[in-house]
């Protein structure tokens, strides 16, 4: 009975209105957020050439492309400094006068309403591009955490709705909550990067952040890519310490991984799209080797499908001008 040739699973694939109406999953631009390299000066808008289609802008710049994040219903965006001065504790990354203070502050103003994201982290910051201040060959984790605390706290006085610690130092939810708190911005959310991997998917972006660290790597802190228990035991932590939303990090690569992180939270579960991920579609295609717009739209789906609710992804605003499309 339940079987060929009395069931046809093909009846309901047949025309195009059918097979949106049965769709599992779907992508809205609301849950689409930009990534957005931002520099010192004017009218600078300096292409990544890793990254086609993306650019380190100075703030006059990065507001007119929020500004276009803001129209297409994207969920807004996340920025990441390139300052003018480097040290070992990577103290330019709470100057209330850095790019990313500043930009906030105009996005603030000039683009109420779009959701404003601060990734927290010292890599662009620090002379040796390791993210904290070190001890020996590797950071120094409680050390560390009040600097991130003060950062965090820099960009929630220049508007940040949310800010998103990316450095994977222990305790750091703990140590933004409370710094946060204390400043008297107990209403600014934390997207904690829970689960974050030592990824090699990360090349394109340590160019345009100019964050690659002058020796070694970042295996000391972040995650080991064959780990997935360990991916559950992050996000309890984060949990624990507060997290108003956990992220994982690569997203396609790690698709088991944000099923898991969506199974055990009750939180919003975030996944970022990372650069070397962006790359490759954009580099095949350029070649001619895959449909674009079809695979970049594929390849959010297949992280929706996985439980991811939020992707931070540098198709962004693409996905919502084809999204808005259809
Ligand atoms: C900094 C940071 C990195 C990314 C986001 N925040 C790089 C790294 O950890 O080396 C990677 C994002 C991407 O590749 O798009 N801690
Ligand atoms: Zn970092």
């Amino acid at each position: 009975m339940n079987r060929f040739p009395t069931v046809r699973p093909r009846r309901l694939r047949r025309r195009e209105a059918m097979r949106r109406m049965v769709a599992e999953t779907r992508l809205d631009p609301s849950q689409l957020v930009l990534p957005m390299f931002v520099v010192a000066g004017e009218a600078v808008e300096r292409p990544i050439p890793s990254m086609p289609g993306h650019a380190q802008m100075s703030v006059d710049v990065a507001v007119e492309v929020a500004a276009d994040a803001a129209a297409r219903g994207t969920g807004g965006v996340i920025l990441f400094g390139i300052p003018e001065h480097k040290d070992d504790v990577g103290s330019s990354a709470w100057d209330p006068e850095g790019p990313v203070p500043r930009a906030l502050r105009a996005m603030a103003e000039q683009v109420p309403g779009l959701v404003r994201w601060a990734d927290v982290c010292l890599c662009e910051y620090t002379s040796h591009g390791h993210c904290g201040p070190l001890r020996g060959d590797t950071v120094d984790n409680d050390r560390t955490l009040p600097l991130l605390a003060q950062a965090a706290v820099a960009y929630a006085e220049a508007g940040a709705d949310i800010v998103a610690p990316s450095d994977m130092m222990d305790g750091r939810v703990t140590a933004l909550r409370a710094g946060l708190d204390a400043a008297g911005h107990e209403d600014i959310a934390i997207c904690s990067y829970a689960v974050k991997y030592a990824s090699a998917y990360y090349g394109p972006f340590r160019d345009a952040a100019e964050s690659a660290p002058a020796f070694g790597d970042r295996r000391s802190y972040q995650m080991d890519p064959p780990n997935l228990r360990e991916a559950r035991r992050e996000a309890r932590l984060d949990l624990d310490e507060g997290a108003d939303m956990l992220m994982v990090k690569p997203a396609g690569p790690y698709q088991d991984v944000i099923a898991e992180v969506r199974r055990l939270s009750d939180v919003p579960v975030a996944a970022y799209q990372v650069s070397g991920e962006f790359s490759m579609i954009e580099a095949a295609a350029e070649r001619g080797w895959i449909d674009r717009e079809r695979v970049l739209i594929e390849s959010l789906t297949g992280i929706t499908r996985a439980g991811a609710d939020v992707i931070l992804t540098y198709f962004a605003l693409d996905a919502a001008a084809l999204l808005q499309e259809v």
